[in-house]
């Protein structure tokens, strides 16, 4: 598709009033999930879940072992559009199996839920990840040739250069960042009649992102840029116009970052050394060679990007400290072991990513269960978050249970689960830890407002679920 058309698509839906701007945060969807969504449009149709052992073709399997639950629809690609949250772990307690297979956009899946499950799944010696992702995804949320999709010694290698950026010290200085930029957005907030979160975060975020990364922003590319970040996340799922303008926002976005590393490659501009922009520019891979510059810039945007959707855990954790106001203990460390349980429980409590995917590498066997070779598999992050098994009365918000208490890595999964080096887990979880230690301090102590009437309910079928109202303040004062 032309730029130009992807260009009509994107003033289609600013025309129309689904602009596809920082109003609405859909997500920050993980590749498999969104997978489903861009499958809305394959589906041919959907029967009842009709449960029954079935033997798969081509997998022979010995007479003792147990077959795999298998949903018989023909694809449940709708079932999990109207229930992305609770598709996998629901049929999971319905029918007392942690796994079950069936078809999400006509393709065979086996979904498993809870910590054993998660377990299995972040060991790499079962499971790869090329191959793993829709192409739709790659060219909207992902970009091609960045870290999610690689393995092995490749991967490790990537992984190991974003990494080298999570440091204390480089994690306190975008914390920094980001409460400067917050002080300076609530002296307007004070004018403001109303305050929408949703709206607000996203420039903060994005502001302070680049800054962070060593990407010098002009005042007037601010709203541009924060609107095609937003877009890469908020529409990587979606159908029809909104879909296009996500990709419209990755091919800009890669064109602009790419450009940005041949200058800085060049010596044309400067980068801080310990920048995103730098290391990364300057990245060898395991063969000795830069990466291209679009590879760079996926990857540089694998920083920029989720950085901004911080804001929507940004919105949950207002939303939380309007539902369960905490009582901060005035005694400094018990106040920042209380933050830090509070920020544990709203990345438990509400819904992000709803699960992960990847692919059998090699044929093996899990509880007597037999995983063919090329079968992909779906991890259940948000149910292994509220499973029963880890979590006493999961469904209530509860930071006292996260109080001196350490998470288990495959039991509490919101930003995948294992070893943050070796594994795919989320590079930027301490960075999102921070952000909302940070911000409940802004929110806590900083700041003064109260929350006007407004739906509060979380809009449940979107990815990721957001507040329907985008979290509303008003009355905005200095504490
Ligand atoms: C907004 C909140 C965030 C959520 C909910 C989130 C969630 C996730 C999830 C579920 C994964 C995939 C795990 C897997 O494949 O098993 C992931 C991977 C990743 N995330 Fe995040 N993330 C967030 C923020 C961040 C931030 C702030 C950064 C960087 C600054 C970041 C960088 C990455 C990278 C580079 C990967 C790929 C890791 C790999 O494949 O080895 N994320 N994230």
């Amino acid at each position: 598709m032309s730029e130009e058309t992807l260009e009509a698509s994107a003033q289609f839906i600013r025309r129309s009033g689904g602009s596809p701007d920082r109003t609405s945060l859909e997500g920050e969807v993980c590749a498999a999930v969104a997978g489903f969504l861009t499958a809305l449009e394959a589906l041919v149709s959907q029967s009842g879940v009709n449960w029954r052992g079935n033997r798969p073709p081509h997998s022979p399997r010995k007479a003792h072992m147990p077959r795999i639950p298998r949903d018989r629809s023909l694809d449940s690609t709708l079932a999990v559009l109207l229930d992305p949250y609770g598709f996998i772990s629901n049929r999971c307690r319905k029918y007392r199996t942690d796994l079950f297979e069936t078809r999400l956009m006509l393709r065979r899946t086996i979904c498993m839920t809870g910590p054993s499950a998660s377990e299995v799944f972040y060991d790499q010696r079962n499971f790869v990840r090329r191959g793993a992702m829709p192409e739709r995804i790659r060219r909207t949320l992902i970009g091609r040739g960045g870290v999610q999709g690689l393995d092995d010694a490749e991967h490790q290698h990537r992984k190991q250069m974003f990494m080298s950026l999570m440091t204390p010290e480089r994690i306190g200085e975008l914390a920094e960042t980001v409460l400067h930029w917050m002080r300076a957005y609530s002296r307007n907030w004070a004018a403001m009649d109303r305050v929408k979160l949703g709206d607000e975060l996203p420039e903060i975020l994005t502001r302070a992102a680049c800054a962070w990364s060593g990407i010098a922003l002009e005042e007037r590319e601010v709203e541009t840029r924060t609107r095609q970040l937003t877009a890469m996340f908020s529409y990587a799922g979606s159908v029809g116009p909104k879909h296009w303008w996500s990709r419209l926002a990755r091919k800009r976005t890669e064109r602009w970052i790419g450009d940005l590393v041949v200058r800085v490659r060049a010596g044309e501009l400067t980068a801080p050394e310990s920048s995103a922009m730098h290391v990364i520019s300057f990245h060898n891979d395991l063969q000795g060679r830069h990466l291209s510059p679009t590879v760079a810039a996926v990857e540089i945007l694998n920083i920029l990007r989720p950085i901004v959707a911080v804001s929507v855990y940004l919105q949950f954790l207002a939303h939380a400290l309007h539902m369960h106001p905490p009582g901060i203990p005035s005694d400094t460390s018990a106040g920042a072991r209380h933050r830090e349980a509070f920020v544990q429980e709203v990345r438990r409590y509400y819904p992000f990513f709803p699960a992960v995917a990847a692919v059998v590498r090699e044929s093996f066997e899990w509880k007597g269960y037999r995983f063919a070779k090329g079968r992909r598999v779906m991890l259940d992050l948000y149910g292994t978050n509220r499973d029963r098994r880890t979590w006493d009365a999961p469904g209530e918000f509860r930071p006292e249970r996260f109080d001196g208490i350490q998470p288990r890595p495959f039991a509490f999964v919101p930003q995948g689960g294992g070893d943050h080096d070796l594994g795919h887990r989320c590079a930027g979880e301490w960075i999102c830890i921070e952000l909302m230690k940070a911000a409940m301090g802004f929110l806590t102590e900083e700041i003064a407002y109260d929350v006007p009437e407004q739906d509060l309910r979380i809009e449940m079928r979107r990815l990721p679920a957001v507040p329907r109202s985008g979290f509303v303040i008003q009355n905005v004062s200095r504490a």
